[in-house]
């Protein structure tokens, strides 16, 4: 145990972890010319496109350093906040941190918010300044900046280079000199936190854990402590590039286990493995059994594609425990499905990859909260509102109440202005304000969960010039004014463009929307009114006139080729419309209420 080395990195998005992560590699020998792609470590494609590492991973490198052979788990983190449950298991797998810092870019956002999660493990920090190699690296000013955020020595700020791999050797030193070796008790029962879990089509879900205390033996019979069942333990093994198989896997060590699983959703991250017949009393601390935080309906844009998008969302859902869906219909949309996700990204990447590995075309609907209503009749009784057409009448309603959170927001002193104006117009209530240095200032707002998942981020980033970090937790459900609006198109309510929104709103918000989708809403042969109400109250109204002409009479005496291609392109513009009654309505209508400002 005293040579292994379990570790992190931490960086700001495009700092250059998953370079370095490479670099590691490499060096160490854990990789050979024929294995190597680009970046190993983001596996999905959808991954490599948006540069976020949507799934942590982990890698086992042998090094020997000294004369000594040391085995060093390096864990990935999933770097964007619909994913900080993952990020933080990940991190309690750790003892130590590598922080990476572009030494052009110097501290950015999500190196604050990443350093105080692996400060909170307790996880010894090793500061890196990365791509010293760049002409407009500045290497002592930014060192100053670490030397000022961590308080340590600029001795300890490592100069490396992920591009040309300078200094790679020093992080290695590093990594076994400063990170501790894991404490643990082998003899003691089986305790091992699950920090990652991976569907495999073929050998069922693999289950990434840190053995804490005891060990895990290949046939043992395990035990999920959450989720209370047991499994034989088939195969067990390190994770090299390849799954290395092995007999066991003993405390203070990292490795995988297949058990014959097949749904990603009963492997719960977070959770402590321990052995069925000598059970361990203590459950790994920190687990939380993650909720969706948004939800939104999902339907087919052929109505006959319903059975079809229920298989695909079935297949993901094997292998994304975090998306939870269920059927449900609307008048305007037919049949389809209301989901939850984690968050804004979480739902884009669903969308997407429906789309991509299912080849399915799908209408998504405005994302919402998760809210709770009480009656006249039952003032005690919570009725769960995941869809705005589950709100109770309004005559008949007590209360409402909403999930808000407390956010905690680093930023540099000359944006504070900006930032508490843009929390305020997101209905929060500054609780605190702190000067961590003449510089950084922390500001701690109450807001409405509501008001961040949607473009609050950026928002955030803009008023900042993108130095803001920020970061939050629920507090509970809090007592709210809000209303139901809903939209008509030619006298026709719309239930799937209505939205949950707070009451002091209503009316700027109603005036706005019916504006954008005039915008949105292609001309047809007819006058489409367009009301948004709020009950039986129409608080504000617009027209798209009707078209006098067919489109292609501009082209009047024109050539052929060229209608023919104003044809095709209508044709194109159709793909994502919905026609509803007799009005065709095109996705971005059903998303225009986020996109107001
Ligand atoms: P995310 O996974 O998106 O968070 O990014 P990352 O932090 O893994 O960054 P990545 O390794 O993808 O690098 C981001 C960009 O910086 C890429 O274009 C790299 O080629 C470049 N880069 C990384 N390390 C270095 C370096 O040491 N020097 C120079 N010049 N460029 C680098």
């Amino acid at each position: 145990m005293k040579n292994i080395r379990n570790f992190c990195i931490i960086a700001h998005i495009d700092h250059g972890k998953s370079t370095l992560a490479d670099r590691l590699l490499d060096y160490t020998g854990s990789v050979t010319e024929r294995e190597k792609q680009d970046q190993l470590l983001d596996n999905m494609d959808l991954e490599r496109e948006r540069g976020i590492t949507i799934k942590s991973h982990a890698i086992q490198m042998d090094y020997v350093f000294e004369g000594e052979k040391y085995v060093l788990n390096l864990i990935d983190t999933p770097g964007h906040v619909d994913f900080s449950y993952e990020v933080s298991r990940s991190i309690a797998a750790c003892e130590g941190a590598l922080l990476i810092v572009d030494a052009a870019q110097s501290i950015q956002a999500q190196t604050i918010s990443n350093l105080y999660l692996a400060l909170e493990n307790d996880l010894e920090i090793i500061p890196v300044l990365n791509k010293v190699d760049l002409p407009s690296a500045n290497p002592e000013e930014v060192t100053d900046d670490i030397v000022d955020l961590l308080g340590c020595d600029p001795e300890e700020v490592i100069h490396a280079s992920g591009k040309t791999g300078f200094g790679v050797d020093n992080i290695l030193k590093a990594i076994i000199e400063r990170i501790p070796a894991p404490v643990g008790e082998p003899n003691e029962p089986l305790q091992a936190l699950i920090f990652d879990s991976v569907y495999n089509p073929f050998r069922g879900v693999e289950t990434y854990f840190r053995v804490i205390n005891g060990s895990i033996k290949k046939n043992q019979q395990i035990k999920f402590i959450a989720t209370g069942k047991t499994y034989g333990a088939d195969e067990v093994g390190t994770l090299k590039l390849k799954q290395q198989p092995k007999q066991e896997i003993k405390a203070g060590d990292v490795g995988y286990v297949i058990t014959g699983i097949k749904e990603a959703k009963e492997v719960k991250v977070g959770d402590t493995i321990t052995d069925s017949a000598n059970p361990t009393k203590n459950a790994i601390g920190g687990f939380e059994d993650v909720k969706p935080m948004v939800f939104a309906g999902i339907y087919p844009v052929d109505t006959e594609d319903y059975e079809e998008l229920r298989a695909s969302m079935e297949k993901l859902q094997l292998n994304d425990a975090s998306l939870v869906f269920a059927p449900e219909s609307s008048a305007a949309l037919g049949f389809g499905f209301r989901c939850g996700f984690l968050g804004m990204l979480h739902m884009e990447i669903i969308q997407e990859r429906l789309e991509r590995e299912f080849n399915m075309t799908v209408i998504t609907t405005v994302p919402n909260v998760s809210y709770h209503a009480f009656t006249n009749k039952n003032p005690d009784e919570v009725i769960i509102v995941n869809n705005p057409s589950d709100l109770p009448e309004p005559s008949t309603l007590n209360r409402v109440e909403e999930p808000y959170i407390k956010a905690t927001i680093i930023t540099k002193s000359d944006f504070v202005g900006n930032v508490m104006s843009l929390c305020i117009e997101k209905r929060g209530q500054i609780t605190n304000q702190t000067y961590l240095t003449t510089e950084r200032v922390e500001l701690n707002f109450d807001m409405p969960l509501a008001e961040i998942v949607f473009d609050f981020y950026d928002r955030l980033k803009t008023v900042s010039k993108g130095y803001a970090s920020f970061d939050y937790h629920p507090i509970g459900m809090k007592q709210s004014k809000l209303v139901r609006l809903d939209v008509l198109l030619n006298a026709q309510s719309v239930d799937a463009l209505s939205a949950l929104i707070h009451a002091d709103n209503a009316h700027n918000i109603g005036k706005k929307m019916c504006e954008k989708l005039k915008e949105l809403i292609p001309r047809q042969q007819f006058d489409i009114p367009i009301q948004a109400a709020i009950g039986a109250k129409i608080i504000a109204r617009e027209t798209v006139k009707a078209l006098r002409k067919d489109v292609t009479a501009k082209c009047y005496g024109g050539d052929i080729s060229r209608k023919r291609k104003l044809l095709e392109k209508q044709k194109k513009g159709k793909k994502r419309m919905r026609q509803v009654g007799n009005v065709e309505i095109p996705q971005q209508a059903f998303m225009a209420v986020l996109k107001l400002n």
